[in-house]
């Protein structure tokens, strides 16, 4: 099997703006496992309040990004590295209205629930990113504490167009047991569209999406693990249509494997 040219559009590598990497050597060390791992193309996404698009800490982001970037042209060329934000939706009256914050150029944005709980409204909020012109990607739906008993929400955020984007560390419970089982029937029902790391250049957040492409080839999900990790990711960056992921039950991983190998379980 022959890894494709992988694409994260979601980890925080931009020194010093958030909980991601804190400084240029702890980015450059993850894009240069990026590179080894074969991860071509990484959109590296900060953390910003969607009420603070504007604002002065967007230029502080963009500022440091070039200096990233600079430093990865030269360390890590086999990596090609672009800039988006994950959006924190946290103000229904954010003005979204500007074209160059989106992923790529395919009209997608990244957005999350604040708190990393379920929203009081969950589909007024992805209305709210709808209604500016955006496709809405959310970051790791698996993840918002309540998800489980409120599931019927997945169905309806991808009818409202929205992509799901699952963590990767979520397959192998690297988020805990409900994002773990939310992952799992997320993609055992084809409610999936693409995997990202959010990785944050720290040891406790350090998974690849090569990681995520390796338990699922592994799983007997290969088609699963190419659309998920390269072709999919790709046609969010390009605006391309995304394929419909079929269903895909990966139970027995490595990584299940080898945890139960070490704790006997
Ligand atoms: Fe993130």
């Amino acid at each position: 099997m022959s890894v494709p040219p992988l694409v994260d559009i979601h980890c925080h590598f931009v020194p010093g703006v958030d909980d991601g990497a804190r400084d240029l050597d702890d980015a450059i060390a993850q894009l240069t496992e990026y590179d080894r791992l074969g991860i071509r193309t990484v959109v590296t996404t900060p953390h910003l309040a969607a009420s603070a698009v504007h604002g002065r800490w967007r230029d502080d982001i963009e500022a440091a990004f070039a200096d990233l970037s600079r430093e990865a042209a030269r360390a890590c060329p086999g990596v090609h590295l672009g800039l988006s934000f994950e959006f924190r939706l946290d103000d229904p009256d954010a003005d979204l209205s500007d074209r160059s914050i989106g992923l790529g150029e395919g009209g997608r944005l990244l957005v999350e629930f604040p708190m990393l709980a379920m929203p009081a409204y969950p589909d007024r909020m992805l209305e709210i990113v709808v209604t500016a012109g955006w496709a809405p990607v959310l970051a790791h739906p698996e993840r918002y504490s309540g998800v489980e008993r409120a599931y019927g929400w997945v169905a309806r955020w991808r009818e409202m167009g929205a992509l799901m984007c699952l963590n990767a560390g979520s397959l192998w419970g690297e988020h805990g047991g409900e994002a773990q089982r939310v992952a799992r029937r997320m993609l055992a029902d084809s409610s999936v569209d693409l995997i990202a790391s959010d990785n944050h250049a720290r040891p406790n957040r350090a998974a690849t999406v090569r990681q995520a492409w390796d338990y699922l080839t592994e799983a007997g999900c290969e088609e699963q693990a190419n659309l998920l990790t390269a072709a999919n990711p790709a046609a969010v960056l390009s605006g391309e249509r995304l394929t419909a992921v079929p269903p895909c039950e990966p139970r027995s991983g490595w990584m299940d494997r080898l945890r139960r190998a070490l704790t006997g379980g």
